[in-house]
């Protein structure tokens, strides 16, 4: 049976045809879609978004068992402040009252969590409650957590640009000093190998501002499902898929019959 028809028979068990040698170490997932999926059916675009914590919940216990170390998730753009102030305040609210009840949980799960991104125009208490859960779970080595919030790729890069610029001026570092290895080392994602594996859920083909340095070589997966609808089988498709990749990072396999120069064809 070909593996598109075993992915596709639903009642497959899809861990037990998972390469357990091969699970990306970091993943990263743009959760879009939860506006689309509470409009379809005719509800505020609001349950959408408290439908989607539920999924985020099933996939960090989906990866954590699978093997993988760092999930890293878009939770809120920093374009995202252009949506209507109701839905921006929600989601802000959203984010306090979810950690507020699931961070005994995470801590137990031996889950660190980190938030990414520029926090300055959060509220007190949101701030607050991201501190202490920071805070609490820091010395989790099991399982990383990143949620993006108030994050843009952009705005990553120019900050750090901006601090490396900074160093320079006060001597601490020389011009010709700045390589890759220490721009990575001012990246908010510091300290983490870059995602093998990209999944965007909804369909939509792009990367909105997400992540713009840390996957210059990440694998994409688009899944057509509503991150509301995405569950543990789609992630799991979505890892299987990427197993079957062959990644070359700009060389090149050696296939069998496979030749340099022929002087049949030489110009
Ligand atoms: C993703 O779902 C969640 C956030 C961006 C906060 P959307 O809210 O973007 O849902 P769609 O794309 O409008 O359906
Ligand atoms: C990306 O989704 C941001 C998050 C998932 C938080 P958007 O819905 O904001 O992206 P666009 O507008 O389709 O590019
Ligand atoms: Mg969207």
């Amino acid at each position: 049976m070909s593996l598109e028809k075993i992915i596709f028979e639903k009642n497959n068990d899809l861990s037990k045809i998972i390469d357990k040698k091969k699970v990306p170490e970091h993943v990263a997932i743009i959760m879009d879609g939860n506006g689309r999926w509470a409009t379809k059916k005719g509800l505020p675009r609001s349950y959408g978004h408290n439908k989607g914590v539920n999924v985020l919940k099933e996939i960090i216990k989906a990866s954590k068992k699978l093997g993988c170390r760092v999930l890293t998730v878009y939770a809120f753009s920093t374009e995202n402040w252009s949506r209507p102030k109701k839905e921006v305040d929600f989601l802000l609210d959203l984010f306090s009252k979810v950690l507020k009840r699931e961070i005994e949980e995470i801590h137990q799960e031996l889950i660190k969590i980190k938030f990414i991104g520029d926090l300055t125009p959060l509220t007190e208490n949101l701030k607050e409650i991201i501190c202490s859960s920071e805070s609490l779970t820091k010395h989790n080595k099991n399982f990383l957590l990143n949620i993006c919030v108030n994050y843009g790729g952009r705005q990553e890069i120019v900050k750090v640009a901006k601090e490396l610029a900074l160093k320079s001026s006060l001597g601490e570092i020389k011009p010709s000093e700045v390589n890759e290895e220490l721009f990575n080392s001012e990246l908010l994602t510091q300290g983490s190998k870059d995602p093998e594996l990209l999944i965007r859920t909804s369909g939509e083909k792009r990367i909105s501002n997400f992540l713009l340095w840390q996957l210059a070589y990440s694998e994409i997966y688009i899944s057509d499902v509503l991150w509301p609808d995405f569950n543990e089988f789609e992630f799991l498709k979505a890892i299987i898929d990427y197993q079957s990749r062959n990644r070359r990072f700009g060389g090149i396999e050696s296939l069998p019959n496979e030749s340099f120069e022929d002087s049949r064809y030489s110009s």
